[in-house]
């Protein structure tokens, strides 16, 4: 990757990982990512913010040498996780006079994970600055943009903010900038959905936060910088909003096509009453679209057959998935056949109704479904239908 110009002293310094296909051993990467790192060359002392995954660490130094760095002073660790901590100790190693700068909770976790020694940490307060001579840091804490020890930094002469994993996409692409707003939009909304959701009201409280600054640009450690930063703020303000959208999503697996078919009733029906649909086969779902999915629908419905005594594995997967990814959908439901019993929907309701999700009565039949539970099916859609009608929060006719 070439070095690239961000602002007068500041370049990117950091590593394009085109072919990652996975991350955390559990988020598919269809686009790749990017691990972007920055050099800042205030008039007396240099700057890193974040390194990268430690697979690119050699990419880093690579690109720090052609920078011509001979002495690093700092090196600001926004977030404890290694794909930006990761070539801490070779940084350190390359540059032995530079320290890490970083808060408390992060200072900890470096320790824990990548044995970093704390005589080489400078540990910095919220809102704290430090001088790199023309340019001044300031720190932000900003615990759960993704783990307890986020902060993001702001460069005050530069009006830059380096938000680390918030506001970040995977997506690797040569584009510096988001200009290309459906492909970054929709790459930043599966980020969020996939990373951020789970911590929506830690969020509101960061994006009230932000409003204190001025921001000119922002940069990710993920993914293109937003040269327009409400372009992203708002559509965070958006996912992070009690707005719903008039829509309903079907995560479902189906051994013998029975499941299928009430799915394919219950949408039906759902698109009659002028409600939108997203039905996912689970056999074939990508978790990350899923997830997407998920952000702004007001309803659940998952749909599962009974394997042995309760549901298919693929639907309970999928019901955790919901329950620890907290999307805002207020409503849920469950749908399915069984053969002889079980303990289906004691099994999982519970998880997909978790947070205070009212639970629409499931409807599970036995076998096929006869003209009484096609009509049950008919039934739960208007009953979905008079909620999301009644509901001031859900944005109608918009999905
Ligand atoms: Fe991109 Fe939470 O690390």
């Amino acid at each position: 990757m070439p070095l690239r110009h961000v602002a007068e002293g500041v370049r990117e310094v950091g590593a394009i990982d085109w072919d990652r296909r996975l991350f955390d051993e559990l988020i598919p990467l269809p686009q790749g990512t990017s691990y972007n790192a920055y050099l800042l060359e205030g008039s007396e002392r240099t700057a890193l913010i974040d390194t990268v995954d430690p697979r690119k660490e050699g990419e880093l130094l690579g690109h720090l040498d052609r920078a011509g760095v001979k002495q690093l002073d700092y090196i600001v660790s926004n977030h404890a996780e290694q794909d930006h901590s990761g070539a801490i100790p070779a940084v350190l190693a390359h540059y032995p006079m530079a320290r890490v700068v970083t808060n408390s909770r992060c200072a900890e976790l470096l320790a824990l994970h990548l044995g970093i020694d704390r005589g080489r940490m400078l540990v910095v307060k919220d809102q704290e600055r430090l001088p790199l001579g023309d340019l001044t840091l300031r720190f932000l804490e900003m615990p759960w943009v993704h783990w307890p020890e986020t902060m993001v930094t702001y460069l005050e002469e530069r009006r830059i903010l380096f938000s680390c994993d918030l506001f970040g996409s995977h997506l690797a692409t040569s584009r510096q900038y988001a200009s290309e707003e459906d492909l970054v939009m929709d790459a930043a909304k599966r980020y969020y959905a996939e990373i951020m959701m789970p911590f929506r009201s830690h969020i509101v409280n960061h994006l009230e936060r932000l409003k204190e600054l001025e921001i000119g640009t922002i940069a990710p450690s993920h993914g293109p910088l937003w040269g327009r930063p409400p372009q992203i703020l708002e559509a965070y303000r958006d996912w992070t909003s009690e707005r719903m959208e008039d829509e309903v999503v079907i995560p479902y697996v189906s051994m013998h096509g029975t499941t299928a078919l009430m799915v394919q009733r219950l949408a039906d029906a759902l698109m009659r009453e002028g409600v939108q649909v997203k039905p996912f086969n689970l056999t074939v779902t990508d978790t990350g679209e899923l997830a997407e999915a998920l952000v702004g629908a007001a309803t659940i419905v998952l749909g599962t057959p009974t394997v042995l005594t309760g549901p298919h594995p693929l639907a309970f997967q999928a019901a955790y998935l919901v329950s620890v990814l907290k999307p805002k959908a207020r409503y849920a439901s469950l749908i399915g056949s069984y053969g002889w019993g079980g303990k289906t929907a004691k099994v999982i309701q519970e998880l997909v109704a978790a947070g205070g999700r009212e639970l629409i009565a499931p409807v599970l039949v036995r076998g096929l479904p006869n003209a009484k539970a096609l009509e049950a099916l008919d039934g739960l859609a208007a009953a979905i239908a008079e909620r999301h009608r009644r509901d001031p929060r859900i944005r109608r006719g918009s999905a």
